[in-house]
């Protein structure tokens, strides 16, 4: 497919059309898909635990209700998954993680054997699930890879219930000393170590990049509210080095 109208979204070093981009993607996650867990952990310090559980807490309200259903989107292996569920409890929210990279999923599938949660091989942007379905949809890190942001959130927009939360938490860049300070770590030092770890050298040029191209939080949130969604608002995590945009159908 080829793209007709600009669109705003995703892209690698080596792709411009928004189907190429999407395949590109899903080549990339599932090549470092054995390593990624190991890496997150290292190149966050830890961090990214703290902002998936800030986000989780922040759903509480649904997690924790049993007759809730939950998406995350672009779950990877899972760790958001894990946070909402822990949040939720065993009498909680039924949740489904869907990622469209068949390896993070299986690795999404093995961390949580025991425990009740879904795993579905979907692609955001084009989700095999009723209008209307879930009360919650979360995505975290994973909404700025798709290729075409206004259709990733129509399509979290359309699977929600009327009055339905969604909470996106991604990459931002910080501003002032800090910002130079991170700008430095994020371009030079986490792509090194990163290509290091996994051996494979294109995802971490691309992280950066792709946080780059990513819309300021202003910009976000009016696509957002472009969307239909009300209430729209965005926290920043660590300096803004992560926020979470939420909002409510
Ligand atoms: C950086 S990982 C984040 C994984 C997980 N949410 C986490 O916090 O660790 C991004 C994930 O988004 C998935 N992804 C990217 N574009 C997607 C799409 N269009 N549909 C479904 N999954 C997608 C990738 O396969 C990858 O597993």
């Amino acid at each position: 497919m080829t793209e007709t109208v600009k669109t705003v979204g995703a892209r690698t070093a080596e792709t411009q059309d928004q189907k190429a981009a999407a395949d590109a993607v899903r080549e990339m996650f599932t090549s470092i898909a054995p390593r990624y867990d190991l890496l997150n952990h290292v190149l966050s310090m830890n961090v990214d635990r703290l902002w998936w559980w800030r986000t989780a807490r922040r759903f509480r309200h649904i997690v924790r209700r049993g007759d809730a259903r939950v998406l995350d989107l672009c779950c990877g292996t899972g760790d958001m998954a894990f946070a909402l569920y822990k949040q939720g409890g065993p009498q909680g929210a039924t949740i489904t993680g869907a990622d469209f990279s068949a390896a993070m999923l299986e690795r999404a599938r093995m961390k949580g054997a025991g425990k009740p949660l879904e795993w579905v091989e979907a692609d955001a942007l084009q989700l095999p699930f009723d209008n209307a379905r879930f009360d919650l949809v979360t995505s975290a890190f994973g909404f700025r890879n798709l290729a075409n942001y206004d259709a990733g959130l129509r399509e979290i927009f359309r699977v929600l219930r009327a009055d339905g939360e969604v909470g996106i938490l991604d990459f931002g860049e910080p501003k002032g000393l800090m910002g130079k300070l991170y700008r430095f770590y994020f371009r030079r030092v986490l792509p090194a170590i990163g290509t290091m770890i996994s051996g494979v050298s294109g995802p971490y040029a691309y992280l950066p990049a792709s946080v780059a191209r990513f819309p300021e939080p202003a910009e976000m949130l009016r696509r957002m509210k472009t969307a239909g969604f009300r209430e729209v608002a965005y926290t920043p995590y660590t300096f803004g080095i992560a926020g979470v945009y939420w909002a409510k159908k």
